[in-house]
């Protein structure tokens, strides 16, 4: 098993006066449970929606709240640097307008904003308000200044609001604050910003009649994982997906699609917008001929279903001035199999997944893949969580662009 991204990680969790930091309880458990090792820093405020309490237990180690060390507390009296000093991370979820204006103008008032200004490990910011506190011009300045100074922004949602609005100011989804953890843990930046990117994921179906279809085993898994690590990194993301279960941030726009002439369709349409084309869905190669309109019965003796090829989505598409990654499933002469696609497909790259290689396949959060670019260089990757593995693919387009 490959050990948690925040195993042994120290890090700081700050939360402030909104009605979110009830949820970021879970956030510590899941840190903690990881083999983090978390400490809380809380304004004033924030203890009015959790308590003292809620968040020692979950984080096994006092809260701070005051400037100043009480006599009772754990810190020491120059606190504010040791704790600033140990982290290997902080996060700050939910942010308040409040707050996220102090960091803006350097404020050191309570003892988290203090925290904040001598830290020396990266900081994410997940802000959170109600809608029109959260498009107010000067909270939205303020974001954009935040970002410009390199803090790591988790932006806000659109979604229910506890005044019972429905708007963009929710607390970002615990899961995407936590990959931004990782994203930051593993030392990526927004380094794809300005960049628009298409990813196809999941499998395709194809209709046999309205009840049957043939399909494959992909989940989706890969592509989601590699939509997430891009947007994360700053880019423009358009995820084209077939059938699948996995869940995918709000932001980034979702085409869905069931067969491989429908992603043929989608894939057409979207490539025209975007630079870079990720083609990690597994279209099938063939369809039935003859796609019926009623359910066939037992007594049609039904025994052969003929089938047609799909159109083959990577050689078709227009490709100037375009960068195109395709991926390859191979059960053996892998490498070899692997450039002959890239060369007779006319891709810029390919991912190579071996069915041979422990650990990688359908299903599975973890992958080994290899890399193979145009001039023919071969990387080896070692085993890796799909997130991982995504990133280590950025990291290759990054390279090969
Ligand atoms: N692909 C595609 N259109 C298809 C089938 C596959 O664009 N109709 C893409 C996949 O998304 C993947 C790449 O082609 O990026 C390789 O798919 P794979 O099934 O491994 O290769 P095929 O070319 O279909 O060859 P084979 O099945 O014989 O290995």
């Amino acid at each position: 098993m490959i050990p948690s991204v925040f195993n042994g990680k120290k890090i700081i969790v700050g939360i402030t006066g909104g009605i979110a930091a009830y949820k970021t309880a879970f956030l510590i458990r899941d840190l903690v449970s990881n083999g983090a090792e978390v400490k809380v820093a809380v304004t004033p405020s924030a203890l009015n929606f959790i308590t003292p309490l809620t968040l020692s237990t979950l984080s096994q180690n006092d809260i701070i709240v005051n400037t100043f060390p009480d006599s009772n507390s754990s810190y020491s009296n120059t606190w504010h640097i040791d704790v600033a000093t140990w982290a290997d991370l902080m996060i700050i979820a939910p942010a308040t307008i409040n707050t996220v204006a102090k960091i803006v103008n350097g404020f050191a008032d309570n003892a988290l904003t203090t925290l904040v200004t001598a830290l020396r490990c990266p900081l994410i910011i997940a802000p959170a308000a109600d809608m029109d506190m959260y498009q107010n011009p000067i909270t939205q300045k303020n974001i954009k200044t935040l970002t410009d100074l390199g803090y790591f922004v988790v932006e806000a949602e659109e979604g229910f609001l506890a005044s019972g609005l429905t708007g963009k100011g929710r607390l970002a989804d615990l899961s995407k604050i936590l990959d931004a953890a990782e994203i930051v843990l593993k030392g990526y930046k927004k380094d794809l910003t300005g960049r628009k990117i298409l990813v196809t994921a999941g499998p395709t179906q194809e209709d046999i009649d309205p009840v049957r279809f043939i399909t494959n085993r992909s989940s989706g898994k890969m592509g989601y994982q590699i939509a997430k690590s891009a947007f994360l990194r700053g880019a423009d993301v358009t995820l084209i997906s077939g059938p699948s279960s996995e869940k995918i941030y709000p932001e980034i726009k979702k085409v869905n699609v069931k067969s491989a002439d429908e992603m043929y369709k989608a894939v057409q349409q979207e490539l025209e917008e975007n630079e870079i084309l990720i083609m990690s869905a597994a279209v099938a190669d063939y369809t039935p001929a003859k796609k019926k309109s009623t359910k066939i019965k037992k007594e049609d003796n039904f025994q052969n279903i003929e089938l047609t090829k799909t159109v083959d989505i990577l050689s078709a598409v227009k490709k100037e001035n375009k960068f195109i990654v395709g991926f390859a499933l191979e059960t053996d002469n892998e490498i070899e199999h692997a450039k002959k696609k890239l060369t007779q497909k006319g891709l810029d790259m390919i991912v190579l997944n071996s069915l041979r290689e422990a650990g990688s396949g359908f299903e599975i959060d973890t992958n080994k893949i290899t890399i193979i670019n145009k001039r023919l260089d071969v990387t080896d990757l070692p085993l890796l969580t799909k997130f991982e593995t995504a990133n280590q693919i950025l990291n290759q387009i990054n390279k090969n662009l």
